[in-house]
């Protein structure tokens, strides 16, 4: 006898969904489901294309269903993904954009640039719909990492068109000068630069904003955090002591502004610098740590060149250091999301 949909659902009612701590059914995760013979065929619509956990929920489901369902021999999952929407965005300001990510660090050097500019073509590559924002209005180094160093973007209807790179959306004030006229702006004019490059910027239907901030705990983050809600800040540090209390004043700065702290990222780890601090300033301040990239050759080269490690390199160990702080981030986004009361994902409304 063929087992009923309603009896596999029940039994995939106790799946538990090991970040949201709620089962994958109330959720609203299990789509299209049908059996057929003695396989269940059903959609799981995950909270983010890059998500870590896909053989977790392999194993949890054949474990709830086989065996336990009679009938059922075999299932056939099928993924989809919907990031949840921060409806914050849409209240405030008219963005197409489902949540902001600000790349932040306690100072410059550090690598800051260079995380944002592989996690945002990670995340793009896992699928996602990706922003890339150069916040860092009078040092822009992101159009040369993301190979657009002689980028001029268009305008359509009195809107900036972002110029596109490894399948992420971009726009940085480099686009708009030339290397020997440098932007000199003072404080009330970068608040509105970095306001502009949110509601004047043509953007298209984005899973993930990132933002790459100047270093430090000056104006910008403060403009950017009173004029979008954010979904959270990453913040980067060297292993070495002096970079580690650097970054601490930069967490405790999106504390005090209400934005969550999404993850602490150790980068330029290796003999040089050591190894180690990042990782003991996440557990100082009670936040995850999101991963560590060695000092390597092939990150500079990256950087200098366009040529963005995560893709050019994506075997060596730091590719696959940053493919995996994108996962843990976009991971962290989901769970923060869901936590806020402010926030509800569109495709949890059961
Ligand atoms: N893991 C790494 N290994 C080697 N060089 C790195 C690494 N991360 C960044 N760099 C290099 O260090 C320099 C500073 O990085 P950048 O991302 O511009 O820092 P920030 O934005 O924090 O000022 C750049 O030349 C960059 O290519
Ligand atoms: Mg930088």
């Amino acid at each position: 006898m063929t087992a009923t949909q309603e009896q596999v659902m029940a039994a995939l009612r106790t799946v538990i969904e090991p970040e949201l701590n709620r089962d994958i059914v109330s959720l609203n995760m299990v789509r299209d489901l049908k059996v057929e013979g003695s396989t269940a065929y059903f959609t799981i619509v995950l909270t983010t294309p890059a998500c870590p956990l896909k053989s977790v929920f392999i194993e949890r489901c054949n474990a709830a269903v086989i065996g336990k369902v009679a009938g059922v021999e075999r299932l056939e999952i099928a993924w989809d993904a919907q990031v949840p929407t921060d409806r914050r965005i849409q209240g405030s300001l008219n963005v197409p954009m489902r949540s902001i990510i600000a790349v932040s660090s306690g100072k410059g050097g550090v690598g800051k640039s260079t995380v944002a500019t592989n996690l945002a073509v990670a995340l793009a590559e896992a699928g996602a719909r990706v922003g890339l924002i150069d916040a860092d209005i009078l040092n822009p180094n992101i159009p040369q990492m993301m190979g657009l160093g002689s980028g001029r973007p268009k305008v359509v209807n009195d809107k900036m068109k972002p110029i596109e790179a490894f399948g992420v959306q971009v726009m940085s004030t480099g686009f708009l000068t030339s290397p020997d006229k440098p932007m000199i702006m003072r404080g009330p004019m970068l608040h509105s630069a970095i306001r502009q490059f949110f509601t004047d910027v043509a953007w298209d239907r984005l899973d993930y904003m990132i933002v790459d901030l100047p270093p430090g705990t000056g104006d910008a983050p403060l403009s950017l955090a009173q004029s979008f809600p954010l979904a959270g800040a990453i913040i980067v540090t060297q292993p070495q002591q002096v970079a580690v209390a650097d970054a601490l004043r930069a967490a405790a700065m999106f504390d005090q502004l209400n934005v969550p702290v999404l993850g602490v990222v150790e980068n330029m780890a290796g003999d040089f610098f050591g190894m180690g601090g990042g990782e003991q300033l996440a557990k100082e301040r009670g936040v995850p740590f999101l991963g560590r990239v060695p000092l390597s050759a092939n990150v500079r080269e990256g950087g200098d060149y366009g040529r963005p490690v995560v893709i050019y390199d994506a075997g060596s160990a730091a590719g696959q250091a940053f493919a995996d702080i994108a996962r843990a981030v976009a991971a962290r986004v989901s769970v923060v999301m869901m936590q806020n009361m402010d926030v509800i994902p569109i495709n949890i409304i059961g």
